[in-house]
């Protein structure tokens, strides 16, 4: 990987933190995104020292807003000419139901918009390396919904932190499979995954029994590393993968092509701006 800049959103903790350390081990150029300046400077300082690697930059930006989204893509636009890989990571599972500061129930503004807003912005940039890889952390959790339910993404529904995550990580798969058709002439690649059960900082409430069964993070990366670095998924794109890295089908409510199309239409909507055509 020597040499190929990486962007990864979420890389001060979890599994974004521990994708970022192995890359840059690796001899990449990482890009930390972080939102909280003290704790993303002493990753870059981590990562360096752990690394043996000088090249780990950092943009900062609450993924809970647009605004600071758009700041950082044009901080990014600034500092380089490309990305190789856009690691769409940064995720949370939050308690109570709050609203964004644009307005949208605040897990899937964070889990699934930043997401999409993200992936607009920095296309171009993308598009313009070599490598063309963009790589969507979902989450197994997506199985718990039998069909997308726009209300829930919405958050007319009663909030349930369980049911309005795993709403927006199957909106993260549909957007990647949607997203690979696309671009699907273009070289750019576009898959999504499954990172397994991993002892993070996602949930600090989470029930003893779920903890006892998760992974160190250091075992929590294989499906991301995969999709970041395997030479053979160069051509493969819009596929599920699951913790262990193998490709395998993800729920049915994924291949909904009405649903994809509709979410799709409503992310624009939200965002405010048409997803960008691939520049030619
Ligand atoms: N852990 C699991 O068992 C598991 C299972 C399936 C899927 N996943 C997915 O894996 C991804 C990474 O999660 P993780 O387990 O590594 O969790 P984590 O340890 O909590 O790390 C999450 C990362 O996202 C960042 N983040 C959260 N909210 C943000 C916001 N509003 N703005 C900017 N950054 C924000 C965090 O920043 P701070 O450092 O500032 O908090 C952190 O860097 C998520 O997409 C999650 O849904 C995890």
């Amino acid at each position: 990987m020597k040499g190929k800049i990486i962007f990864i959103s979420g890389s001060t903790d979890g599994i974004g933190k521990q994708a970022a350390l192995e890359l840059a081990k690796q001899g990449a150029y990482i890009i930390i995104h972080g939102r909280n300046e003290d704790k993303t400077m002493k990753t870059v300082d981590f990562i360096k020292s752990e690394s043996k690697n000088k090249n780990v930059d950092f943009v900062l930006a609450d993924m809970s807003s647009f605004q600071q989204i758009r700041s950082m893509s044009e901080a990014l636009h600034e500092r380089y000419e490309k990305i190789d890989v856009l690691v769409n990571n940064a995720g949370a599972q939050i308690h109570e139901f709050q609203n964004s500061e644009d307005g949208y129930e605040l897990s899937f503004a964070v889990n699934h918009l930043a997401y999409f807003l993200t992936t607009s912005l920095l296309l171009d940039l993308v598009a313009k390396s070599e490598y063309k890889r963009i790589v969507i952390v979902s989450s197994g959790m997506h199985f718990r919904v039998e069909k997308l339910d726009f209300d829930v993404l919405d958050g007319k529904t009663e909030y349930n932190l369980y049911n309005n995550y795993a709403h927006s990580k199957v909106a993260n798969i549909m957007f990647s499979y949607k997203l690979s058709r696309l671009l699907k002439d273009t070289g750019v690649t576009v898959n999504c995954l499954h990172p397994g059960l991993v002892n993070t900082n996602l949930n600090p409430r989470r029930p003893q029994h779920i903890v006892d069964r998760a992974i160190p993070v250091e075992e929590g990366n294989i499906s991301t590393m995969r999709l970041v670095t395997d030479p053979e998924l160069k051509r493969v794109t819009g596929k599920y993968f699951t913790s262990d890295g193998t490709e395998v089908e993800s729920s049915p409510a994924t291949y909904n092509l009405d649903d994809q199309e509709k979410l799709w239409s409503l992310c624009e909507e939200y965002i405010g701006e048409k997803f960008p055509k691939f520049p030619s």
